[in-house]
């Protein structure tokens, strides 16, 4: 019996709970930040978020409802050990067993990420990323997870989007802890994919029935041109933003050009000998892939490395599209805006192509190892008219990027499954709660945090039943 293609939607823990202080639940420092920092501008905080916690079982009847047989979700390392380490928080166990046995009755996989963003407190006040100790910790966390929820967990994901999250933490400084500092930004790097090779380790003991990966937020590099100083800036975008975690996640070490490429800015002392064989062992069995958009580059000019965020709806000039800076890696490349690129509300570049020749290079560059779409989607403005919310802007999204990704599964891409992000409205970060990314409306404003269903919601249940009845249905 083949196993059947997932389709389903994703979350996040911190992004969708609540319950910041239920539950016997530690902090983490995305609720230091939201409570204490001045650089939470939208002044909002996900202490009650989409109150998961509370209204699971209703979530999960919706996705039952709309021909989900998977869900994307992760586990907040707090409400399991609040110090980081130490104490079991039975309550918090408890809770994702009723979580993951909810599921199980309506016949939903569970694809379960460990680290989402939102670390407990007491670790963060030590280093966080930056301390090796926080990679360990990571380990004995997860190890816990799968004794605990090994036989009813399918898929389990180290770690979620190491480039854009530590991007946002150490490059742009959006995220905290707030910083700027590329040295800091690898060392934190470093550290990030250590924990989930260790993960693997430990997985790979208890010889469990499921399957383990890690999530990466895939950005295809495409130059301006051909020249070979583009094809310079363009290698180096790439180990930049994809190489560095595809390359030790699947075949077990770093990329050398660029290690070779950042001794030359600064001394990579915190990579240690005796790590190599770690990564080694630390090998994944898939890989989950969000893909939201590309990035164009060109070679480096002129000033010092930095990086700014697209996706915030921020743009420079209104409604005209001007060629900016992105990102400026010293020595290395820029990244550009194409001034004929096609852009959403929230400034992100819409280019369904590139999850076609994503998925067609992980194909050829990492013998086709199975892949899920882990996310995709489009952040949007929204109001409900007359009960409804119609989001044909996300449906025209949502159906382009699926036929790329079905276009490249003819060419033999070994994709397995595709979630949308997000399968509910909730916390978008930095952003607060007025990007919407659901298939489900959740109204923030009154305290029932009613849900409605999206227009999408109905096409996307459509669509997995027409897939189901053209006989793609194995189960
Ligand atoms: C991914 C993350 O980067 O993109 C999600 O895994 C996130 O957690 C999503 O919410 C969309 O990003 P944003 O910043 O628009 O919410």
């Amino acid at each position: 019996m083949n196993t059947p293609f997932l389709w389903g939607s994703a979350t996040a823990a911190y992004q969708c709970e609540g319950a910041w202080n239920q539950g016997g639940k530690g902090n983490t420092q995305w609720d230091n930040f939201s409570h204490n920092s001045p650089l939470n501008i939208h002044h909002v905080t996900a202490d009650t978020a989409s109150d998961f916690y509370h209204r699971y079982e209703e979530d999960i009847r919706l996705l039952k409802e709309s021909n989900q047989n998977s869900f994307r979700m992760s586990i907040s390392w707090a409400r399991i050990l609040p110090e980081g380490t130490g104490t079991v928080n039975s309550e918090g166990i408890a809770f994702y067993h009723r979580v993951f046995d909810c599921l199980n009755q309506y016949n939903i996989k569970a694809n379960v990420t460990l680290f989402h963003y939102d670390m407990p407190m007491a670790l963060e006040a030590q280093g966080g990323w930056e301390n090796e100790k926080t990679a360990y910790a990571f380990a004995e966390y997860a190890r816990l997870c799968f004794q605990e929820f090994g036989d009813k967990v399918d898929l389990w994901v180290t770690v979620n989007e190491p480039v854009y999250n530590l991007m946002c933490c150490y490059g742009v400084g959006n995220y905290p802890p707030h910083v700027t500092d590329t040295k800091r930004f690898a060392l934190a790097g470093y550290h990030y994919m250590l924990a989930s090779a260790l993960a693997v380790k430990e997985f790979r003991k208890l010889q469990l029935k499921g399957k383990i990966g890690i999530v990466h937020d895939i950005h295809p590099v495409y130059g301006v041109n051909d020249s070979k100083e583009c094809q310079f800036a363009v290698r180096m975008a790439d180990n930049v933003l994809n190489n560095w975690v595809l390359e030790p996640a699947v075949n077990g070490c770093f990329p050398q050009d660029f290690m070779t490429e950042l001794e030359m800015h600064f001394p990579l002392d915190f990579v240690k000998k005796q790590n190599d064989m770690i990564f080694k062992e630390g090998t994944v069995d898939f890989l989950g892939i969000n893909y939201y958009t590309r990035a164009f580059v060109k070679p480096y000019t002129d000033g010092e490395t930095c990086f700014n965020e697209n996706n915030s709806g921020v743009r420079q000039e209104d409604g005209h599209i001007v060629s900016k800076k992105l990102m400026n890696v010293k020595g290395m490349f820029e990244r550009v805006e194409d001034p004929d690129g096609t852009f959403s509300d929230w400034d992100m570049e819409i280019y369904p192509e590139g999850l076609y020749d994503s998925l067609l290079l992980i194909k050829d560059r990492y013998h086709n190892i199975p892949v899920y779409i882990t996310e995709n989607g489009i952040g949007l403005h929204e109001r409900v008219i007359n009960g409804e919310i119609n989001d044909t802007e996300r449906i025209d999204f949502l159906q382009m990027h699926i036929s790329a990704m079905q276009k490249a599964m003819m060419q033999g891409a070994n994709v397995k499954g595709y979630y949308v992000w997000s399968t509910f409205d909730l916390y978008s970060w930095v952003n607060g709660y007025d990007k919407r990314y659901g298939l489900v409306y959740v109204d923030f404003s009154d305290e029932k945090l009613t849900r409605i269903p999206k227009k999408s919601f109905y096409w996307y249940k459509n669509l997995i039943q027409s897939y189901r009845m053209e006989g793609n249905h194995e189960e």
